[in-house]
């Protein structure tokens, strides 16, 4: 393995930054390469096919152009749909991003869980063949919303995103009734976490918010090995599919841990 291995972590837009943030934590010493596919964005809004048609191709591009040693598909809509097909023409290991319907099940105190995803990921056999294999007792909730990943986008870009429009998104989430209630919701959807802070504020009541960038981290690190611990932290350079350049505003910066290139 290179002593500076190349992982390019991939998103349909900024919602991958959640995921890039703790794998560059996990490998400080490795070069990334960061693809927002925001010409293609919502993902969550188009059909599967329409998603396996797009990234695939994509893929191969993407691998020509900057040979990774690894990809991070840091986005449940993407994974979902597309890491089998993804897996089966290309040889370079994928890591995906699926519901973390199993920690989520396994860590719930009242057995009440939600999963909030795009309305892509929550219609897809794959999160219901999660809740038949891990839901472990639990009721599981399957919650879509259309919304959320366009306010989180727009939250980043520094527009004015309201409380009630957040809270109309989650507010599904939250069931009450033969006295428990909802104390678990797993983020499905990279985006989420880029307005956590808000989520907590507004929940009705506190909850534990499931984000799966940690463990993802942690899979790399199984793949890639631990950091070499010598050299410069060569940096992130950032792709984004609609041209745009990216601008290091203050919202987007604790995404990088300092390091950008681009
Ligand atoms: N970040 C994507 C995910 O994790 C969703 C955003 C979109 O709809 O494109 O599902």
């Amino acid at each position: 393995m290179a002593s500076h291995p190349t992982i390019l972590v991939f998103d349909s837009g900024l919602g991958g930054l959640t995921v890039l943030r703790e794998v560059v934590r996990a490998r400080p010493d490795a070069r990334y390469v960061y693809v927002g596919d925001d010409a293609f964005f919502p993902y969550g809004q188009r059909s599967e096919d329409a998603v396996i048609g797009r990234v695939v191709p994509l893929m191969g591009e993407l691998l020509d152009a900057h040979a990774p040693d690894l990809v991070v598909i840091a986005c449940n809509t993407a994974s979902t749909m597309t890491l089998a097909p993804l897996r089966a023409r290309y040889d370079v290991p994928f890591v995906g991003t699926v519901p973390a319907i199993k920690p989520a099940c396994a860590s719930s105190k009242t057995k009440r869980v939600s999963v909030l995803g795009t309305s892509g990921t929550v219609r897809l056999e794959y999160t219901r063949a999660l809740i038949r294999d891990f839901a472990g007792g639990c009721d599981v909730k399957l919650v879509g919303s259309v919304h959320l990943a366009s306010l989180a986008e727009a939250a980043l870009g520094g527009a004015e995103v309201s409380d009630e429009a957040i809270r109309a998104e989650i507010a599904p989430c939250f069931v009450a009734g033969d006295g428990s209630r909802t104390d678990t919701i797993v983020l499905a959807c990279t985006h989420y976490p880029l307005l956590l802070d808000r989520l907590v504020r507004l929940a009705p009541w506190p909850v534990d918010w499931i984000d799966p960038a940690p463990a993802i981290a942690r899979r790399v690190v199984t793949l890639l090995g631990t950091a070499s611990g010598h050299g410069d932290a060569p940096g992130v350079a950032m792709v984004f599919t609609s041209g745009r350049s990216h601008r290091l505003s203050p919202t987007i910066s604790p995404y990088f841990s300092g390091h950008i290139l681009a």
